[in-house]
């Protein structure tokens, strides 16, 4: 039998909405965490030739999240990880071991995204985003609530304190898994995953079945107009 793939260090997913600080703060992050690798989504994904098409409204690629995941799940096998993206429900739950949303005011996003010369509609789009916690539910429902930890990043002393609370995190993380942990579908996600899976199946039928009714509605009301 094939040895069982175990990761001795875990893997961090560092998301948010776009201007958050993802990006600074990491590169704090890996000079306290030096065997760690650093992955940059955006730029892993231009490197790998990840795309399928390009978004003309949004000025950027599109990114081929089953080819992304092919070239990246290998790597993510040997955990010392630091993901740096702002789409977090793609990654396998597998494989993520903590998982930071980073949070930012109004204000201050507006701020940093206009510095950057983004144009107004993507500036509005990113801020709407952040008032609604879009990044933060999503990655409420793709993980663990106990691995989620949102973190505030307005400020220089926030984005120390954050690096901080990473490493000491990390560190805690390795005390507490000397085994290690698999790399395999563990057997809560597995059922987790089946139960999910059963009841998006459910839900699906549900809305099949409502949609065949109001074609059976529309062609009663097709069938009364032909009468008329
Ligand atoms: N906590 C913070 N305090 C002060 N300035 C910050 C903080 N976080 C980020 N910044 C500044 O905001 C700008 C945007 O940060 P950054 O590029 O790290 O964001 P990002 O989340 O990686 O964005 P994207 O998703 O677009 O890559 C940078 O100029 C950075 O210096
Ligand atoms: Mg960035």
């Amino acid at each position: 039998m094939a040895k069982e793939s175990r990761r001795y260090r875990p893997n961090l997913l560092i998301t948010g909405t776009p201007g958050c600080g993802k990006t600074t703060t990491c590169e704090l992050l890996q000079r306290r965490l030096p065997d760690f690798t650093y992955y940059n989504i955006s730029e892993f994904a231009e490197k790998h030739k990840c795309y399928e098409g390009y978004d003309k409204d949004r000025k950027s690629h599109i990114v081929d999240e089953d080819k992304l995941l092919d070239e990246l799940e290998p790597l993510l096998h040997e955990g010392k990880s630091i993901i740096d993206w702002h789409v977090n429900d793609v990654f396998p739950e597998r494989l993520i071991d903590l998982v930071v949303v980073f949070r930012c005011d109004n204000s201050i996003l507006f701020d940093r995204l206009h510095a950057r010369g983004y144009h107004e509609a993507k500036i509005q789009e990113n801020l709407d985003a952040e008032i609604m916690g879009v990044v933060l539910q999503d990655a409420m429902e793709s993980y663990e609530q106990e691995i989620v930890v949102e973190l505030q990043s307005n400020t220089t002393e926030d984005m120390d304190s954050n690096v901080d609370r990473i490493v000491a995190w990390e560190k805690n993380w390795v005390e507490q898994h000397p085994e290690g942990v698999t790399n395999e579908l563990p057997e809560y996600l597995a059922k987790k995953q089946g139960k999910k899976a059963a009841q998006e199946e459910s839900e699906s039928d549900s809305e099949s079945e409502s949609a065949s009714e109001s074609e059976s509605e529309a062609d009663e009301e097709s069938e009364s107009e032909d009468k008329e």
